[in-house]
């Protein structure tokens, strides 16, 4: 019955893709694209809906999720604070930080300046932090009060295990019980792939809402994304440029150049985009207030099937960190 579902799924998507074709004017005319397939989740059959019209997508856990953010990891002091209020001024509503970013203070401060002077509401902002591996997965219910602590914005949207560990469940458990008395809103996984989700799944109790994995163009991740999706998770791409210190080798890719060339758009917006078609959210690293503003510009055009199948083809199974 689930294969007969993913198949329906699948090949409404290719209709749905095949419709839009390549040119901006069909993107305005018709504003109901549903690039993803809607996935049924396994627990109460809520929707995952991955939508361009509003830059959303609403989570397994009912709330929504914009689709594009801003990276911190890198970002410290007062360079992080401006990059955060420089994204938030310029329309980014999603913001990704990790206590061993060692920047939620920072991410905090902006968000509490930003709201300060009226440039977002607490409510329009969607903050994700992550708990780390050892001593922090060890005393997970003080680890996940200093991340609330550190930010100081009164709850998190999105809670994530940082990578496995031996007392993942656990920890797990613990941000369940936050969910429960309302100070993280809905939790989720970083670097989980089909082994370690299928066995970690039956272990507890709320599905997570997210997964956060390297996804690039030269590490696409093709398996385990739609692994992910069909259990109604969302999955979300950490170093989608490449991460620093590769980032230029994949921006000037002749094929990406190509496209971009073709939208007159820039290279990083074509990997954004062909990301966002995939159902993948993003969440490019940057301090450059001109890079911020350009990687929100991703709704304006449309690759089409023959440039996501080029992109496509670039995957080298080339991972960029360890992890
Ligand atoms: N869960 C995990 O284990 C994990 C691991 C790593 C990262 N992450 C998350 O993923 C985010 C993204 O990763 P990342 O920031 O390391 O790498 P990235 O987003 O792949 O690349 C960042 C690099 O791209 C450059 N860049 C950004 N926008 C650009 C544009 N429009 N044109 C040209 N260059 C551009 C940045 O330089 P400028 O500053 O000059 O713009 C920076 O050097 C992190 O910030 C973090 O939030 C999660």
């Amino acid at each position: 019955m689930k294969k007969i579902q993913a198949f329906l799924f699948s090949f409404i998507f290719l209709l749905g893709l095949a419709a839009c074709g390549n040119d901006m004017k069909e993107m305005e005319t018709d504003t109901s694209i549903d690039y993803n397939p809607k996935v049924d989740t396994n627990k109460e059959n809520n929707v995952v809906s991955f939508g361009f019209e509003n830059h959303t997508v609403t989570l397994n856990s009912g709330y929504k999720m914009p689709i594009n953010g801003l990276g911190t990891y890198s970002l410290h002091g007062d360079v992080c604070v401006r990059s955060v209020k420089s994204a938030l001024k310029n329309g980014v509503r999603l913001i990704d930080t990790a206590s061993a970013y060692g920047n939620e203070e920072e991410v905090g401060q902006a968000i509490r300046e930003a709201i300060g002077e009226g440039i977002v509401k607490r409510e329009d902002v969607f903050v994700i932090t992550k708990i780390y591996p050892g001593s922090e997965m060890a005393n997970p219910e003080s680890s996940i009060q200093n991340c609330l602590n550190r930010l100081n914005i009164g709850y998190v949207d999105m809670m994530l295990l940082h990578h496995h560990d031996k007392n993942d469940v656990k920890a797990y458990k613990a941000m369940e019980q936050f969910v429960k008395n309302g100070k993280i809103r809905s939790i989720g996984l970083s670097n989980w792939y089909v082994e370690e989700l299928t066995d970690f799944l039956p272990r507890v109790n709320i599905t997570p809402a997210l997964v956060q994995n390297e996804i690039h163009p030269y590490y696409q991740e093709n398996d385990v994304i739609p692994f992910i999706q069909e259990k109604g998770i969302v999955v979300q791409g950490w170093y989608p440029l490449g991460g620093r210190g590769h980032s230029v080798e994949l921006l000037e890719d002749t094929v990406i150049s190509e496209i971009a060339k073709a939208h007159d758009v820039s290279s990083a917006q074509v990997i954004l985009r062909w990301n966002l078609q995939k159902g993948v959210v993003v969440i490019p690293g940057s301090s450059n207030p001109n890079h911020i503003k350009e990687n929100t510009e991703l709704y304006h055009f449309i690759l089409n099937e023959n440039e996501m199948d080029r992109i496509n083809a670039l995957d080298r199974n080339e991972k960029h960190d360890w992890y």
